[in-house]
């Protein structure tokens, strides 16, 4: 039974092969490849993107969805995590998850009857983006292999950044790591890395300097403590410092939601590359749910 729960959990060709067939589905349209599937969506956390992107691509792919509202369940009443997989997985025939504890995911998928996509839990990983950040660089740049990317913004508490490492690491590409200093990539991270990180800044311009710059938002829900961490001045990214520092063919990503880090003035510009990015989140999707269930 496949799942995925974390990147690691597919090989490079694999990955690969979802992201071509993502873009498959983009140029050719979509089609009914999963009749009579159910899916369970349960998310514990507030999400746009993800939540509406997968439930768009289970229709869109002619499966049904399974709703669950965690204000309206018996989580409520007390239910455990592990009890209420047990429970959905006997109901659909996969569970895609987004919860706020780090391990959550793997702990659904050690007692689940039927394959769980990680949606996103905790500080830990958060795969799917991954494979459609990678759809947007390969149908930007026709290849997964030879370009720079700097990861910028909060690298510590974000969860899209260790997925994207582990699934970078299997192509040849170079990367930066730009970040405010408070929010520096961990170094348990940084050290499984070492050969592909050719610059550490916590300078935004210095970091523009690159194909592809990812921007991550500072995580204010997975920072504990007392400490407000915001970005100054000089880490909001707007078109002047792009038209100043960045390459000339440099495109800006970005997980979304955005706050405050990326200015408007850049939405029309041709650095803008994040509204394509989560519009890929659709076919990205359609493709991982097919791989899993077993369609290719
Ligand atoms: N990128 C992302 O996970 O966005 P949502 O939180 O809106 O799903």
């Amino acid at each position: 039974m496949k799942s995925l729960v974390s990147i690691n959990d597919i090989d490079k060709t694999t990955i690969l092969k979802i992201c071509q067939r993502a873009l498959e589905i983009k140029t050719h349209g979509f089609s009914k490849t999963l009749p009579d599937k159910i899916i369970a969506t349960l998310f514990f956390e507030p999400s746009t993107r993800t939540k509406l992107s997968f439930q768009s691509a289970i229709l869109r792919s002619g499966a049904q969805i399974l709703n669950f509202e965690a204000d309206n369940s018996s989580l409520k009443k007390g239910e455990t995590l592990e009890d209420t997989i047990r429970m959905t997985s006997a109901y659909a025939d996969l569970i895609v998850i987004r919860h706020p504890e780090a391990g959550s995911a793997l702990r659904a998928q050690q007692v689940s009857s039927c394959p769980i996509i990680n949606a996103g839990d905790g500080t830990n990983e958060h795969p799917t983006q991954t494979l459609l950040d990678l759809v947007t660089i390969l149908e930007h740049h026709g290849s997964l292999d030879g370009f720079t990317i700097t990861l910028g913004g909060d690298l510590k508490y974000s969860r899209t950044i260790p997925s994207l490492l582990h699934a970078l690491a299997n192509f040849d590409v170079k990367i930066i790591l730009a970040s405010p200093q408070l929010l520096s990539l961990p170094d348990h991270l940084k050290a499984n890395f070492q050969d592909k990180i050719i610059l550490q800044t916590h300078s935004l311009k210095e970091g523009l300097k690159s194909d592809y710059f990812y921007m991550t938002r500072v995580q204010k829900e997975r920072i504990t403590g007392t400490t407000d961490i915001t970005f100054e001045e000089d880490w909001i990214l707007n078109k002047n410092l792009c038209e100043q520092y960045a390459n000339q063919n440099t495109k800006i990503l970005h997980p979304l939601p955005r706050v405050n880090e990326i200015t408007t003035d850049i939405d029309d510009s041709p650095y803008q590359l994040y509204f394509t990015q989560a519009e890929n989140g659709v076919y990205t999707r359609i493709a991982l749910l097919e791989y899993i269930l077993g369609v290719y």
